[in-house]
């Protein structure tokens, strides 16, 4: 039987990713991120949004840059990923309290952590007021990986990255599972009878 439940956003499974984009002083922000997702093929595009109330210093420094960069976490970067969302760099030079370091993207004006093992260079290309939050769509100019996570293609290797998922609904992190079925073929089966 199906029951209503409390309303609350979420989507599943949701991601936690990092944004980053320098300040008015060239100082490096960056805050940890649920709500993100992929958007657009052509031009390859993400969306972000982040709570409006100008709290995020990384919100403002995206606004005013209008570059940024998204960087995805892996699993064994729980730890350092959380403390990048609970924390303010208002408050703290977040990745030299985390001993991360960052280097200027190839393609916009934001910083890529190094640490981090992909990350997506990102312009500025529509940004919308959602409720409570500021949705921005960057489109990714490029994108850096680290050559570990790469296969002899240079496709990112999933299982290599670990992705860190996030669950909004009891505040935890998980890593996913194996690899189940080629998507595009697992379905045919239904079509063709
Ligand atoms: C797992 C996790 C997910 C988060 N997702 C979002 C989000 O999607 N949007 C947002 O505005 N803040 C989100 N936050 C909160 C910000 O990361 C947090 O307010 C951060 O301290 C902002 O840092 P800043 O002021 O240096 O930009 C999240 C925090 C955590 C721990």
């Amino acid at each position: 039987m199906k029951v209503n439940i409390k309303k609350h956003t979420m989507m599943y499974p949701a991601p936690a990713v990092v944004a980053s984009a320098y300040d008015s002083e060239g100082n490096a922000d960056a805050c940890t991120l649920a709500f993100a997702t992929m958007c657009s093929h052509h031009p390859p595009a993400v969306m972000i949004a982040i709570n409006s109330t100008l709290k995020r210093k990384t919100l403002k420094s995206i606004l005013q840059t209008n570059e940024f960069c998204l960087a995805f976490p892996s699993a064994d970067q729980a730890a350092e990923a959380d403390y990048l969302g609970i924390e303010s760099g208002y408050n703290a030079d977040k990745l030299a309290k985390i001993n991360y370091h960052h280097h200027k993207a190839e393609k916009v004006n934001a910083p890529i952590i190094d640490e981090f093992k992909v990350s997506l260079e990102c312009k500025v290309m529509h940004i919308a007021e959602v409720g409570s939050h500021t949705q921005i769509t960057g489109e990714i100019v490029n994108v850096q990986a680290d050559e570990d996570v790469l296969d002899e293609k240079n496709r990112i290797v999933f299982e290599k990255l670990d992705p860190l998922v996030y669950d909004d609904i009891t505040h935890s992190y998980f890593k996913t599972g194996e690899k189940i079925s080629d998507a595009f073929k697992v379905g045919l089966k239904f079509k063709k009878e």
